[in-house]
């Protein structure tokens, strides 16, 4: 790990929460709901649409994900009252996955019910390696039972291009990202070359089995090997979309919606924003370093 990032990381407990926000403030959209349906707004108003996330993950008592799902159902709510072009995304720890399956199956099916009943989309987050296998079997049991729901899966893992293969038959909606979790080498890729070789190789494979496939990256090398993919098989603009997270990439984003992309931003809002913060940056020590150079930057 670079000793920079080592660094930051040892110490950001130690960080006073006003100057944590100050630096998640970018890339969280808020608290509340109003500061996430004025943070949807502002990107709907920029020709890009969004997909909600209530922060919150990993939840150690099954009570809390009652809360969780009110969050989610409050979300779906604004997201039709505001008329916002909006989708979900949800982790399905969240709705208690590592504590309970079972109970985990059927919290998330009364928000993806109401969801699916007012249309609106929801994606499946894939989280670490430890729920990779009964997140995937969730989604096939949901989408065997509903449309309306989507999957996210990680190049890096060695395992996604078999995944991908394993899901045709359901005509999956995916979302392709690198992954942002610590894995093992045994069971994924570390190099970021073969990590981008394997990005292509998964959405190509999509792409030829005529999925739906939402493009997750800031990485300006991929996105121009994707936009060859594309054009290479002449697809229209509604097979797939580009994905960014808020505050990243911003002048990547307005290039590709001036060039007529579909392009959807991840703003992720909610009481948990401290907690997913530094979670998020002991998760990947190198965007720790990222985010301080994008707040130097700033300053
Ligand atoms: P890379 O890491 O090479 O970043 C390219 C450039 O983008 C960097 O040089 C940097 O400038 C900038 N950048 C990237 N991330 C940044 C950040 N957080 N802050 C500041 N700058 C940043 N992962 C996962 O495991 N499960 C999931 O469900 C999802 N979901 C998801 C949704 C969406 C819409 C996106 C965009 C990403 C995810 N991810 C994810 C995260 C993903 O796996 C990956 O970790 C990040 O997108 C970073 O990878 P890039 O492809 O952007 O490349």
């Amino acid at each position: 790990m670079n000793p920079i990032n080592t660094l930051i990381v040892r110490t950001l407990p130690l960080v006073p929460r006003p100057l944590v926000r100050l630096v998640a403030s970018r890339y969280v959209a808020g608290e509340t709901l109003d500061d996430a349906i004025r943070a949807v707004r502002h990107l709907n108003s920029e020709g890009c649409m969004a997909t909600l996330d209530v922060l919150g993950e990993d939840v150690t008592n099954l009570s809390e994900t009652d809360e969780t799902v009110s969050e989610y159902l409050e979300a779906l709510e604004a997201i039709l009252a505001h008329g916002l072009d909006s989708n979900l995304s949800v982790k399905l720890t969240a709705y208690g996955l590592k504590l309970d399956p079972a109970r985990c199956r059927q919290q998330f099916r009364r928000v993806l019910d109401a969801a699916r009943e007012r249309g609106v989309f929801v994606r499946i987050d894939m989280e670490d390696s430890s729920v990779t296998e009964e997140t995937i079997r969730i989604f096939e049991e949901s989408r065997r039972q509903t449309g309306g729901v989507g999957l996210v899966l990680q190049a890096y893992l060695r395992r996604s291009r078999a995944d991908v293969a394993r899901l045709a038959p359901l005509s999956p909606n995916v979302r392709v990202c690198k992954g942002i979790y610590v894995e093992p080498a045994e069971i994924a890729f570390q190099g970021h070359e073969e990590i981008r070789d394997n990005f292509m190789a998964i959405l190509e494979d999509l792409f030829d089995a005529g999925s739906y496939v939402g493009i997750a990256t800031h990485d300006d090398v991929l996105v121009e090997r994707a936009l060859a993919a594309i054009g290479k098989r002449g697809l229209p603009r509604d097979a797939y979309e580009f994905q960014m997270l808020l505050g990243v990439a911003v002048h990547l984003r307005h290039r590709l919606v001036s060039e007529g992309h579909r392009l959807r931003v991840y703003v992720p809002f909610g009481r948990s924003w401290h907690a997913y913060s530094l979670r998020r940056l002991k998760e990947n020590p190198s965007i720790a370093g990222q985010i301080v150079k994008g707040f130097l930057r700033r300053g």
